[in-house]
């Protein structure tokens, strides 16, 4: 079987026959790349995202320059709050001051046509299906989930415990809940907006999901995923999701409906695999720290993943979480090598 990568990708998230598993990485176009330190050197990283030659260029330097098998579009989980009227500032974390708490804050939020608000990440995609039809390579495209988008919106920036946000939820747990319905429907628009542009796959982005034992992720995120899932256009492109730190949530993200399961580094790969079987496929699961090893060690380790995602119905090959910005570039060259190295049996 002589499949593309476009068609490798698409089968492996519906869970069809493969001859290898697909390969790409999260945060595959990024500072580690001189070549994207080169274009950045010209913008501001939101003026990157809201330039679309720009973001095009730095979207296909994974492919192009080190032969990865997906493009993702260059943005950030934080464009779409733009579009509320909310500023975010990157330093390089988003920021945002001052921070949401009340029910008055969240009904302040604008209701924009997202098509409207954010243009330039749609002329991204239209630009780049273009670009990466003629590599015979899939076009992803992604959001944040309306969890980890409430997580920075409550707390202001990033944190190690998201204290602000665990008091909401305790104290006002019907505000939190009308914050997280108000980010379902950008979300559902969001993404609905992306696939109608080109994206072929999606990807829902709730880094902080795992700050929740499995009583609150099902209570509180679960429903969020689900609605997501069901209402997403996955016919036209399947849903990702990754939740990091989510060792504890996996049987519960299951009941979600998203078409693939994306795992960081510290779930045993076999094991995840046999439990989710067919229900789902998975993506993962690398520690991006792991790119520092010599590249026959990252050899060994893309083997070792490739034989343990066997037991579920479909594995995409990635790191556990997002490349970070010191990763030697051998080490990701390595990693899809190794990849495409691999063969049917
Ligand atoms: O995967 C890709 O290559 C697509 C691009 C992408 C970015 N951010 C670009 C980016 C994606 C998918 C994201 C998702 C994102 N952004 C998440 C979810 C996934 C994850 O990594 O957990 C989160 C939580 C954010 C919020 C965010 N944006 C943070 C925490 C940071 C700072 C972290 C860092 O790397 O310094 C950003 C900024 C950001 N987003 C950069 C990039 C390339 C660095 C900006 C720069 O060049 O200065």
């Amino acid at each position: 079987m002589k499949l593309t990568p476009q068609e490798r990708m698409l089968r492996a998230c519906r869970g069809e026959s493969v001859d290898r598993p697909p390969v790409w990485l999260m945060r595959q176009a990024g500072r580690y790349l001189p070549e994207y330190r080169a274009v950045r050197a010209k913008y501001s990283f939101l003026e990157m995202c809201q330039t679309p030659d720009a973001a095009v260029e730095v979207s296909l330097q994974p492919i192009d320059l080190l032969g990865s098998e997906a493009c993702i579009l260059f943005s950030d989980i934080f464009v779409p709050i733009l579009g509320l009227g909310i500023d975010v500032d990157f330093r390089p974390g988003p920021h945002v001051d001052p921070p949401l708490r009340s029910q008055a804050d969240v009904d302040a939020l604008a209701k924009p046509d997202i098509r409207e608000a954010v243009p330039y990440v749609f002329d991204i995609l239209r630009q780049l299906r273009r670009e990466v039809d003629s590599r015979g390579v899939p076009l992803l495209g992604f959001a944040g989930a309306p969890f980890t988008l409430a997580a920075y919106l409550v707390e202001g920036s990033g944190s190690s415990h998201f204290a602000a946000l665990k008091t909401l939820l305790h104290r006002e747990p019907k505000v939190l809940r009308s914050l997280l319905d108000r980010l379902v429907e950008l979300t559902v628009d969001y993404l609905n907006a992306q696939i109608e542009a080109g994206a072929q796959v999606v990807q829902l982005f709730d880094t902080w999901a795992g700050l929740l034992d499995a009583a609150e992720y099902r209570e509180w995120v679960l429903p969020t995923h689900r609605a997501i899932a069901s209402r997403v256009n996955r016919a036209a492109a399947p849903l990702i999701l990754y939740v990091n730190n989510g060792s504890h949530l996996l049987d519960s993200m299951l009941d979600s409906g998203a078409d693939v399961m994306s795992l960081d580094w510290r779930v045993d790969l076999a094991d995840a695999a046999r439990r989710v079987g067919s229900r789902a496929s998975i993506q993962g699961n690398l520690d991006p720290c792991g790119l520092h090893a010599p590249g026959a060690e990252i050899a060994k380790r893309v083997r070792d993943m490739a034989e343990a995602g066997r037991a579920a119905r479909g594995h995409i090959l990635n790191l556990g979480h997002g490349c970070l910005p010191g990763t030697p570039v051998e080490g990701v060259r390595a990693f899809i090598e190794a990849a495409r190295a691999l063969s049917a049996d």
